[in-house]
């Protein structure tokens, strides 16, 4: 089984996407990650983010267990990671290690922004999670400080509302539910409310679950 996890920055669709993947013991590919890579490169090399063909070898050269992953976190390299990823040749390079990640014997769980439009268009479940921008500011603001990271929720928020609308609104693989994708919005549900909703949205798509065709 394949599920294809999308939704904007902090919707709590990485969390949803591991717990998933431990209840069906899927592997699980986190595929901001690689956008996040490919972001803490540049910056730590100084790359220009215009220079297109220079962020491309970058991300062609990548290797993911390099990174530190607690640097990957960071909300600095969480906006370099989604300028780089609004480059083609970047998500070019990058198109490859995910479809082959999707497609291995027995299926797995990604979450991103274009796995159920783009990596995955045949995903088994399809689920696309969000929550207003104010609730995930909330939730963003508060993880930053749990890590010691200094913010105001306000630049927290216009950070969010940045990233939003540079994932929507660029021209290659932008962040756009498909028309099969389940949504699930989350802004008034806490953690475990929003774990059981995914659940029950996944058993009713999934292969022998409640519902055998999509559309239903
Ligand atoms: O999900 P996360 O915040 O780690 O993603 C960082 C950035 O990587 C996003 O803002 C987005 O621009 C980019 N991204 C993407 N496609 C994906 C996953 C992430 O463009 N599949």
């Amino acid at each position: 089984m394949i599920i294809a996890i999308d939704g904007p920055a902090a919707s709590g669709k990485g969390t949803i996407a591991r717990r998933l993947a431990a209840h069906y013991r899927l592997p699980h590919l986190d595929t901001g990650l690689l956008y996040r890579a490919v972001g803490a490169k540049a910056l730590a090399e100084h790359v220009d983010f215009d220079d297109e063909a220079a962020l491309a070898v970058l991300a062609g050269g990548l290797d993911l267990g390099a990174c530190d992953p607690e640097t990957l976190k960071s909300g600095a390299v969480g906006e370099a990671a989604s300028r780089v990823a609004a480059v083609p040749d970047v998500r070019a390079k990058l198109l490859r290690l995910q479809k082959d990640f999707a497609a291995q014997p027995g299926g797995a769980v990604l979450d991103g922004r274009d796995i159920g439009t783009v990596i995955a268009p045949a995903a088994d479940v399809k689920l696309f999670i969000t929550a207003t921008p104010e609730a995930r500011a909330a939730r963003r603001h508060r993880e930053l400080l749990q890590r010691g990271e200094e913010a105001t929720l306000d630049a927290v928020l216009a950070d969010i509302l940045k990233r939003d609308q540079r994932d929507s609104a660029r021209a290659s693989a932008p962040l756009i539910r498909a028309d099969d994708a389940d949504i699930l919005d989350n802004t008034r549900l806490d953690v475990e409310q929003s774990w059981q909703a995914a659940l029950d949205l996944v058993e009713r798509r999934r292969p022998h679950g409640g519902l055998h065709e999509r559309g239903q």
